[in-house]
């Protein structure tokens, strides 16, 4: 991503640091990268830490500046203290978090266990919580300002049939921004989530589109703006909301989606229609995208 594709005047984050969780793949490392050519210090947080330390390599090799990743599962509280001692280690207290972790897959409610269930939850609802504790507790016993951006989706507002753990688990990451927003606001730490639309990442289309391939979003006419997102546009509304000119913003959850939520209602009320046979064909290629992928974790 370059600056000439940003809104933003060049050097508007020096001086600040962000963590960005999930920041080695997808949406977290395009908000990775805008923060870097920005001025911020960026540490990306994830599993794998090989994919982490390519993506910095390759991000400080762009713009130079200062990309420090650090390997952890926010699942774990340890893992997560141990994240946070390297940030404040390298960086001072960070200015901002962006709680953009997830795991989700597409399946059907009747053929999910308990650890299904948990799979998504205990990243999208627990992880996204702890993190926010374990920075909150530094925050507040410093007295340091920051702020926190949670990546959502917008069925925060409708749900979604299909994705239910993963509805269910974005639904209390918006709960926990408004409520947080109020708790924190008077120690100068305030919460606020987006809710992105259609922005293909690999990552994503695996998961949620897994029987359509390279043709999954050929066909955008749904949306009122013909197209998906485009990384900037997520990047630019994610820095305007961690920057202290936007402080006055608190405790909201903002659609960038084109208006595809009002169109369309945004979720996946059209696999109803779905075969068995298709959803066996989804779970197979589901399951073989995350073997590869935790073939990575350590
Ligand atoms: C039903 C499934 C399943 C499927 C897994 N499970 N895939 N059940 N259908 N397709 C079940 C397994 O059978 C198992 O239960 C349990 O889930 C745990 O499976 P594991 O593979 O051991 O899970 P784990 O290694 O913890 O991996 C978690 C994961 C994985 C979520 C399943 O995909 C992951 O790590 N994802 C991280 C990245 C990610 O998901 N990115 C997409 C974000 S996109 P049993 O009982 O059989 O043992 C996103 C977009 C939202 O959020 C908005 C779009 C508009
Ligand atoms: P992605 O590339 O798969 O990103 C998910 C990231 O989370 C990965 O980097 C993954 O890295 C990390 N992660 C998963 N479990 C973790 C754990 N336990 N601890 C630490 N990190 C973990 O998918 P994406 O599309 O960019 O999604 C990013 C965010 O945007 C998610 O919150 C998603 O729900 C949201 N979103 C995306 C879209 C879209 O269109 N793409 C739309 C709406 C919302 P490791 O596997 O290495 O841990």
């Amino acid at each position: 991503m370059r600056l000439e594709e940003l809104m933003f005047r060049p050097g508007l984050m020096s001086g600040h640091s962000v963590v960005v969780t999930g920041g080695g793949t997808g949406l977290g490392k395009e908000m990775a990268e805008a923060l870097l050519v920005l001025g911020a210090r960026v540490a990306i947080a994830g599993r794998r830490e090989e994919v982490l330390r390519e993506t910095a390599d390759a991000l400080m090799a762009a713009h130079g500046g200062e990309v420090l990743p650090v390997a952890c599962d926010i699942r774990d509280a340890d893992s997560i203290a141990l994240m946070a001692d390297r940030v404040w280690d390298a960086f001072g207290s960070p200015t901002g978090l962006i709680n953009n972790a997830a795991g989700n897959f597409i399946s059907r409610t009747e053929d999910l266990s308990p650890r299904g269930f948990d799979a998504i939850a205990n990243i999208v609802f627990r992880g996204s919580f702890l993190t926010t504790l374990e920075f909150g507790k530094r925050w507040i016993a410093g007295g340091n300002s920051a702020s926190v951006v949670s990546i959502v989706t917008t069925w925060v507002w409708n749900g979604s049939p299909f994705v239910v753990p993963s509805a269910m688990s974005k639904a209390g990451i918006a709960a926990m921004t408004q409520s947080l927003a109020v708790e924190w606001g008077g120690k100068g730490i305030r919460f606020n989530a987006i809710a992105p639309g259609p922005f293909p990442t690999e990552g994503m289309t695996k998961r949620l589109k897994p029987n359509e391939g390279g043709a999954a979003y050929a066909d955008m006419s749904q949306n009122p703006l013909g197209r998906v997102g485009r990384m900037p546009e997520l990047a630019n509304l994610a820095t305007f909301l961690l920057h202290p000119g936007a402080e006055y913003v608190n405790g909201q959850v903002i659609a960038i989606d084109g208006g595809d939520y009002q169109a369309t209602g945004g979720n996946f009320a059209a696999l109803r229609s779905w075969s068995d046979e298709q959803w066996s064909q989804a779970r197979q290629s589901i399951k073989a995208a995350a073997e590869t992928e935790k073939a990575g974790r350590s």
